[in-house]
């Protein structure tokens, strides 16, 4: 693995000259972040050796390097869910890579259904904290102490300093967020009500299929992470309707904007 990531950030660094600090992962509510982005220089995953191809509809595959206002950036537009069928090591390989190329901070977005009965559909939320129920996890097997520790510290998964910036952005501009704890499910299923409930019960406010594997790689190396989930469906008993994956990218795109404006905001004061 070690050769793979060392291969895979060689290749990167002789394409790109700008070294940048900050990765973001474009999930949902993050798309448009691209239109923004100047300078851009656009990577396709199938030409990264070692790369594994995304296969998710509405999800295309590319790295984009380039300015977000003044600042160098390296996005991802396309992530690998574990329900496509990747191994762990090859979701969370990506982020493996933003480490060898030398990224601080990561910024992550996904979509998920609120369990908190205070959430509204088009909430955004600051993930605060994350409960992992992936049924793997991405550190299992030999740890290399070159890439983290063996057995790492998760008191502060998600930065508290970059919540805080977050918020006073998001009360600048009259943004409402909510804060919660985010439940790392592999999907690809909906929950039953009865799923919902549990989540709730055992101190979740959303549930997704994203992000835990890679903020928990993040951790390992030592980045700092800052995540936010917009609220499409809710599993709050009374509200819980059929959910399509067509109606989660379009609330999706409608919280874009504001998702968009609070991370570039974010951006410029790393
Ligand atoms: N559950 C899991 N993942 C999701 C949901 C949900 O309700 N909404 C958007 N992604």
């Amino acid at each position: 693995m070690l050769k793979k990531i060392q291969e895979t950030a060689d290749f990167l660094k002789k394409e790109i000259s700008a070294r940048p600090k900050t990765g973001i992962i474009l999930g949902t509510g993050l798309g448009n972040l691209v239109t923004q982005m100047t300078e851009k220089r656009e990577i396709p995953y199938d030409i990264i050796p070692h790369f594994p191809v995304s296969t998710v509809e509405g999800h295309s595959g590319k790295l984009i390097f380039g300015k977000l206002g003044d600042v160098d950036i390296m996005a991802m537009q396309g992530r690998f869910h574990y329900y496509e069928g990747y191994e762990m090591k090859e979701v969370t390989f990506p982020v493996r890579v933003m480490k060898a190329l030398g990224i601080e901070n990561l910024l992550v977005s996904n979509a998920s259904g609120g369990m908190n009965p205070d959430f509204e559909i088009g909430d955004l939320m600051i993930i605060t904290d994350h409960i992992n129920v992936f049924p793997e996890h991405p550190l299992r097997g030999k740890n290399h102490n070159e890439l983290g520790a063996r057995f790492p510290d998760m008191s502060e998964a998600y930065s508290k300093d970059f919540i805080l910036r977050a918020k006073d952005i998001a009360e600048k501009h009259s943004i409402k967020v909510v804060e919660g704890v985010y439940v790392g499910t592999s999907g690809p299923t909906f929950e039953t009500p009865a799923e919902y409930n549990y989540f709730r019960i055992i101190g979740g406010d959303a549930v997704g299929m994203s992000t835990v594997p890679e903020v928990i790689v993040a951790n390992h190396a030592g980045m700092r992470v800052f995540g936010m989930s917009i609220i499409t469906d809710l599993g709050v008993p009374g509200k819980i309707v059929e959910v399509s994956h067509e109606e989660v990218q379009e609330i999706g795109n409608k919280a874009q904007p504001l998702m968009t404006l609070i991370m570039k905001e974010l951006v410029a004061q790393l």
